[in-house]
This record gives structure tokens, sequence and C-alpha cells, in this order.
């Protein structure tokens, strides 16, 4: 490791055992400004400032009650809602594990497991007023492929939280590709009184990444017309 030519970045020298990718992801990391500030102040992960960013737009943590964190590992998210509302009840879903926090109950299950829908409702015990994705897929390359196996966990994000949230509830997702597929859009317009897109300082510019806040739930009543 060396520092470079520009102000205080940090060079990582290619290794015989690393691969050029995650040598960049390293290169990347070390001159993070997030994930110094992210370790600084506790946060487990640098994803934490996304949701701050989002909460500091569309002001939607603080009366959050009841909230869902999809993709919840390794918790950035969850600290975060606990901390701006401390009386919150978080239930937290991911493929990975997640080390405990206070207030937050995790499963460690694939969100798309036909079993999953209800596991999270019976230990929240109340209707969200929050559903939070940050959950992406694992990407293999083929762009078309990510896209679509990403927009697949974003449809059943979506489709959980027009199924449970409570009427006035706000949802956001992480979409990618400059915002939310077209019929996904008009399902969340229909069901939400707004809906915006997008791209907070924390999200890295080079990433399509992009968040959709769907505030004002309309309510179970205007759900059937979709087939
Ligand atoms: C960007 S990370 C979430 C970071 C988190 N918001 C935080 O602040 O710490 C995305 C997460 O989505 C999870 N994920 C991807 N597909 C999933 C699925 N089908 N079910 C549950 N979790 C999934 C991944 O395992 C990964 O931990």
């Amino acid at each position: 490791m060396t520092r470079g030519t520009g102000v205080g970045h940090i060079r990582v020298k290619t290794a015989k055992k690393r691969t050029a990718q995650s040598t960049r992801w390293l290169e990347r990391q070390l001159n993070d400004p997030y994930v110094h500030k992210a370790r600084a102040q506790g946060w487990r992960s640098r994803a934490a400032f996304k949701l701050i960013e989002l909460d500091e737009k569309f002001h939607f943590v603080r009366q959050a009650r009841h909230v869902v964190d999809l993709g919840v590992a390794p918790g950035g998210w969850a600290q975060v809602v606990r901390k701006l509302s401390p009386k919150a009840k978080v239930v937290g879903i991911d493929l990975l594990p997640t080390d405990a926090i206070e207030g937050v109950t995790l499963f460690q299950m694939d969100f798309l497991d036909e079993k999953a829908d209800a596991l999270l409702r019976d230990a929240l015990g109340d209707a969200p007023d929050l559903v939070l994705s940050d959950m992406a897929a694992n990407t293999v390359g083929h762009a078309q492929t990510d896209h679509l196996r990403t927009m697949g966990l974003v449809e059943a994000a979506v489709w959980f939280a027009i199924g449970t949230l409570k009427p006035g509830g706000t949802f956001v997702s992480k979409v990618f590709a400059g915002g939310t597929d077209r019929d996904l859009l008009i399902v969340l317009k229909k069901h939400f009184t707004s809906v915006k897109h997008a791209k907070p300082p924390a999200s890295r510019k080079g990433s399509s990444e992009w968040y959709v806040v769907a505030q004002g739930f309309k309510g179970p009543a205007t759900a059937p017309s979709e087939g």
C-alpha cells in the first residue's frame, strides 16, 4: 500500500492472490471518506449515511414505530432507525448473518422464501409504518441478468409493502439504472400519494443505484385492480 500523488490518496499494489477487481475495491474502500466516517461514528456500514441523507430530505424515520428492514446486514440502516426513532420496533431479514442490535429482531433467510412474509409480520406484531429495502442481488457481471435479478427483489419488496403497510406509511427501496421500472412505478403511484427518486450523496457516483421513496400509503382499499 502506498500514498499516491493525489493528496492523501492511498494506492494499493496488486498482489498475487488478489484479483484486479478486489484490488480496486480495496483501494476504493481505503480512500472512501464515508467508510472512515462510518467507522468513526460506530455505524456498521457506509450505507447508514444513505438512509440518514434520504431521511434528511424526506423525513420518514423519526415517526416510524414499526419498521421492516429487507436486506438488513450488516445492520447500518437498522442502527440508524433505532437511533433516530428509539421506540421503533424493527424486524430485519438477510441471507447473511447480522450481529444482534437492541430492539431489532433478525432473520437469516431469503426474503423470496414463501415463509418470509408471515414471519416478518408475526415478529413485528403490528402493521409496519415503514418498509425499507436495501436488497441487492449478487451480481454475475451480465448486465441484463443482474438487472432482472435486482428488479425481482424490488418487485417482491413493493408487493410486500403494499400488502402490509399501515395507511400513511412509507416504502423506501434501492432501485437501479436511474429509477424504478415503469410498471412498478405505475403500481407505486397508484398506492402512494408521493413517489420520488433520489440519489443520496453517499451513493457512489459511478454506481447505477438510486432510491425510490414512496410516501403516504393509501391503504389496502386501492389494492385489488392489479392482476
Ligand atoms: C447493500 S447490503 C444492505 C446494507 C444495509 N442496508 C446496511 O445498512 O447495513 C444488501 C443486502 O441485501 C441482502 N440480500 C440480497 N438478496 C437477498 C434476499 N433474497 N433475501 C434477503 N436478503 C438479501 C444481501 O445479503 C446484503 O446483505
